[in-house]
């Protein structure tokens, strides 16, 4: 795969741009960052990643956020749910988030992203710093309970395979930079805590 990937680049040359990745971020005085949100089905992470949106662009914030069905309805609308269409779906992801970084602003990424081996590689493609792991941490329980596409219904009836947390993988982070508990706080407190740790962290003020 690599070599075909080398085959692929190897006439093409990379431009470095005029106006720095810093700079565009500058115009707005913030430091582009990715807030990479990961939790099950129905944890709550488009829910909590829109809050967090909605609480940037109030603050004047540059942001952009990626939305798991979304993007699965455009960009990646040819990928289903194997591991390896999975790992694919998170490389492009990582891929355009990188370049919506490299255009100066705060990106969030909603997605399941259910093995840490493609966490770890979306954040070796950034600068040190810029990767911030955002576990939405419901239990499945609760998150099936919820069910609000009625899918956990259908994977135990068996009418959908390779469901994540049933019959498929989900990699509990070890060390994300942000915790969130959606059983045991409200969206606009689970909001709060991210901004607070981007400002925190300097990233927006
Ligand atoms: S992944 O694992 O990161 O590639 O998944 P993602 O792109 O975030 O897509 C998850 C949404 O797809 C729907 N869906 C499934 N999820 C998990 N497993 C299976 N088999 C599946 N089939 C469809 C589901 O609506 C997920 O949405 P969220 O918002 O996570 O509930």
């Amino acid at each position: 795969n690599e070599k075909t990937a080398s085959m692929k680049t190897e006439n093409t040359v990379w431009h470095n741009q005029q106006i720095s990745k810093e700079q565009r971020a500058n115009l707005k005085q913030q430091k582009p960052a990715l807030l990479w949100y990961t939790g099950l089905s129905g944890s709550g992470k488009s829910t909590v990643a829109n809050a967090v949106d909605s609480l940037l662009f109030k603050l004047g914030c540059h942001s952009y956020l990626l939305d798991g069905d979304n993007v699965r309805h455009g960009l990646n609308g040819d990928l289903g749910f194997s591991d390896e269409a999975r790992i694919e779906n998170i490389r492009r992801i990582s891929e355009v988030a990188k370049l919506f970084l490299d255009a100066g602003l705060i990106v969030s990424t909603a997605f399941i992203s259910p093995f840490a081996s493609d966490r770890a590689l979306a954040k070796a493609k950034l600068e040190e710093g810029e990767f911030i792991e955002v576990f939405i941490d419901t239990p499945i329980s609760v998150c099936e309970q919820r069910d609000p596409k009625g899918l956990y219904k259908k994977a135990r009836a068996g009418e959908i395979k390779d469901f994540t947390g049933i019959d498929s993988t989900y990699d509990v982070p070890t060390l994300p930079q942000i915790h969130v508990k959606t059983a045991e706080q409200s969206v606009e407190q689970c909001a709060e805590q991210i901004v607070g740790y981007l400002i925190s962290q300097g990233f927006i003020s």
